[in-house]
């Protein structure tokens, strides 16, 4: 059982989406990190949902830090953040205990747990519990930003639907950071928007592709073999309920050209080495070259839809049919978006700590 991410600053996740409290406990990070309330609350409130494209469960995040925080900054020893659930519908889920819902984690939680598994609303394995993980992560994305390390996502596509590229990165971050709904084409953001809510209205889900760009982190981060910046970077976001591939630059459309179209060449600009373009999404070996570190997370559509759907009765051993009732969110996309920063600030923390030890990270 792991429930705990990184080596030098780790992050514990625990609580199950109708429990009485999900949270999490950041382990490792230096003292003197000021917490930003204004900046955790913010990062709750883009995860949150808001109409017809999220969940009708709308929860107030009311967080509490009750360990590891003193006048207001890290003290250095565990940090543990609490967040009441207050808007549990349990009954909804009570009736289809013995139908695993397609796409979703019923099954599989139930031969792990061999049955006493906390069911309601997918438990540990529910969307919710990633509250924790963006509380969590804010205080960590706060304390890179102090280094100047920034990082940002946008719904690259959603629906079949494109937003543009990144072009000047360092800004579209700023933008995107503000945004609800993270797209850098808002006319793109508003049919994808359309598209979710059509989906919803025939009972139905869409997913979509997340690109992210983190800025700052110096060349020289990264520990080969096995903890690549890559491999951090993955591990820490196939963590994300309903993130079904990864990939870094320009990955799965490099393997139609050449090395001579995907060599990305050096240069000196201001006595630095920079790379022309950037289709090995900022890392070399491994390891961080300076440029800015490009990666892609899919997203699948959610699986909680609302058409009937072929299962089985898992205690009965039959075939059945599943009719869902309760609240879900018709696209998950959105909504992950800052789940995804939150993560990749957790991994990267984690190997700057390794190079540079913990307490680079002080204010
Ligand atoms: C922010 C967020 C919200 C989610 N909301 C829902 C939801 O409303 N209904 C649902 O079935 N799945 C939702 N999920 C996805 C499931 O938790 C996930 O698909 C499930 O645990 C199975 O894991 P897998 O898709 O990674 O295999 C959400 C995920 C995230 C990150």
């Amino acid at each position: 059982m792991k429930n705990t991410f990184g080596n030098n600053i780790s992050l514990t996740l625990f609580g199950e989406s109708h429990g009485e409290y999900i949270g999490a406990v950041l382990d490792g990070l230096a003292p003197g990190i000021v917490i930003d309330d204004g900046f955790i609350k913010s990062q709750l409130s883009l995860r949150r949902p808001a109409g017809k494209i999220g969940t009708a469960r709308h929860e107030a995040d009311e967080y509490r830090i009750v360990s590891g925080a003193f006048n207001g900054k890290t003290t250095g020893t565990p940090l543990t953040i609490l967040i009441p659930n207050t808007a549990q519908h349990s009954k909804d889920y009570a009736a289809t205990r013995a139908y695993p819902r397609p796409g979703h984690a019923d099954y599989t939680a139930n031969v792990k747990y061999h049955g006493y598994e906390d069911y309601r609303g997918g438990g540990h394995f529910s969307g919710r519990v990633t509250a924790a993980l963006v509380a969590a992560g804010a205080i960590v994305l706060s304390a890179l930003r102090e280094k100047g390390i920034v990082i940002g996502t946008h719904i690259a596509s959603c629906a079949g639907i494109s937003d543009r590229g990144f072009a000047n990165t360092a800004e579209e971050i700023t933008a995107l950071n503000q945004k609800e709904f993270a797209v850098l084409d808002d006319e793109k953001g508003a049919e994808m928007r359309a598209a979710i809510e059509a989906a919803a209205a025939e009972g139905d889900s869409v997913g979509g592709v997340l690109q992210t760009a983190i800025l700052g982190v110096p060349a020289g981060v990264g520990e080969p073999w096995f903890d690549t910046v890559e491999g951090v970077l993955s591990h820490a976001l196939f963590s994300i309920p309903a993130v079904k591939g990864v990939q870094f630059g320009d990955a799965f459309n490099m393997v139609n050209g050449r090395g001579s179209d995907y060599n990305d060449s050096f240069y000196i600009s201001d006595k630095e080495i920079k790379t022309r373009s950037n289709h090995n999404g900022g890392v070399n070996g491994g390891i961080t070259n300076g440029m800015p570190i490009l990666f892609s997370c899919a997203v699948k559509p959610t699986p909680s839809i609302f058409k009937a759907q072929n299962t089985v009765d898992m205690f009965n051993m039959t075939d059945a049919v599943l009719e869902l009732k309760g609240r879900h969110d018709p696209a998950i996309i959105h909504r992950a978006r800052v789940v995804v920063d939150s993560v990749a600030a957790l991994a990267i923390a984690d190997l700057l700590a390794i190079r540079y030890g913990i307490d680079y990270l002080m204010n």
